[in-house]
């Protein structure tokens, strides 16, 4: 019978989980870093944006906060592989070819990543990794790659030609993404990486994706706007079961500070996708983030809540005379266990208006005790049985109380 994913990664590491983590291994916590995608789609995916991020990421002392990995998204390589079946790096965005970038990045304690894809070509077109699976591995290995993001474009369902995109249902998907993961516990000897898989969701990925990959897209796009928020952050509540240490779901990159969110949008935003554990991977431009943004971003109690060791995810609940949730829409109610606590969150997703929990009602809080709690955002801290907060359209509350 073949093994599982953690199960073969276990038994690579000789060790349980914990103690893995312990040796620096991957996707025990939600990964976090910046990708290229949603900074200037292909234009994005070269030498120049990396390492001006790296350095970003130290100078706006992102590092020190847990972002880590640098991921250059599609079009980094040329339209064709070389004569030997190799991917080659578009020589115009990686004058030095890939490892040099990936050795630099390293040397300032920083990961890297690329991007690829389980069909013949990747989704803008570029090469694909269908039937070059082991090889393709062995490049990443070879250049240092840390992380590697896998699409689901121009792959196999039952349409003729080929098309960009499969129509959904597009059958079991799980063996566009088998080979890879196996490519890449071939590998796993010179190089850990982790397996990013992106199939939007399709198939209930969720189900399966430990088993492959080390997190998965739950979703297609967030393509910026507060409506990719409601239909994203909204859905997760429903699968919270199944994000864990060594498999998160991917809400997908952060969106926040673009024109098509507001601050208070924004705030929800990074608040939700962190106490849901997804990834939080900024899809910004570090060159020209606002302090604003920044100052969300930043937020080290809300990064602590996500990168906790527990790593299970914040989901709703239905507090006595609160209306049922409403499918599509920001459900105001969401609470998830920490190691030393709860995570509450507060979501005006719909109305404006002054949200209160007594702590009894909360999951993994209850009976009549008081505790003692800080409002991440603002700051705000006290002891009691109870929270109140006044919140404007569509921004968030994130309350910590502790248990210990
Ligand atoms: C999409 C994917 C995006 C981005 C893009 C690149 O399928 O969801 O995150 O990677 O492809 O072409």
């Amino acid at each position: 019978m073949k093994k599982s994913w953690n199960a073969l990664l276990v038994t690579a590491l000789a060790a349980p989980q914990e103690a893995a983590a312990l040796n620096n291994s991957v996707g025990l916590k939600p990964h976090m870093g910046w990708s290229s995608w949603n900074v200037a789609q292909c234009n994005a995916a070269s030498a120049r944006y990396a390492l001006a991020t790296a350095d970003k990421f130290i100078s706006l002392g992102l590092k020190d906060l847990g972002y880590e990995y640098i991921n250059i998204d599609d079009c980094w390589s040329t339209k064709s592989r070389d004569g030997a079946g190799r991917l080659v790096p578009d020589p115009a965005k990686w004058p030095n070819g890939i490892k040099p970038v990936a050795d630099k990045i390293h040397s300032m304690g920083l990961k890297f990543g690329l991007y690829g894809c389980a069909g013949e070509k990747t989704c803008a077109g570029y090469p694909g990794s269908q039937g070059h699976e082991s090889g393709d591995a062995a490049q990443l290995a070879g250049w240092g790659v840390d992380f590697w993001k896998y699409d689901n474009c121009y792959t196999p369902c039952n349409q003729n030609p080929r098309p960009q995109t499969c129509n959904s249902p597009a059958g079991n998907t799980r063996t566009w993404y088998a080979p890879m993961r196996d490519a890449i516990l071939g590998v796993q000897a010179t190089r850990k990486l982790h397996f990013n898989l992106c199939n939007w969701g399709r198939d209930q990925v969720w189900t399966w994706g430990a088993q492959y990959g080390h997190s998965w897209r739950m979703s297609v796009d967030n393509w910026g706007d507060w409506a990719s928020v409601e239909r994203i952050g909204s859905a997760a509540a429903g699968i919270s079961q199944y994000s864990g240490p060594g498999g998160f779901n991917d809400l997908d990159m952060l969106y926040l500070g673009s024109s098509k969110i507001n601050a208070n949008q924004g705030r929800l935003h990074f608040g939700l996708w962190a106490i849901t554990k997804s990834p939080l991977v900024l899809g910004l431009d570090l060159e020209k983030i606002s302090a604003e943004t920044l100052a969300v971003v930043r937020n080290k109690g809300i990064i602590d809540i996500n990168q906790d060791s527990l790593g299970k995810a914040a989901t709703t609940f239905r507090p006595p005379g609160a209306a049922a949730p409403v499918g599509g829409k920001i459900y105001p109610y969401w609470a998830g266990p920490l190691s030393d606590g709860v995570v509450i969150g507060l979501c005006a997703g719909t109305s404006a208006g002054t949200y209160a929990v007594n702590f009894k009602d909360v999951p993994g809080l209850g009976g009549t005790r008081s505790y003692s709690w800080k409002e991440m955002y603002t700051g705000q801290t006290g002891t009691g049985t109870s929270v109140s907060f006044n919140i404007a359209l569509h921004d968030m509350r994130v309350i910590k109380v502790t248990t210990a």
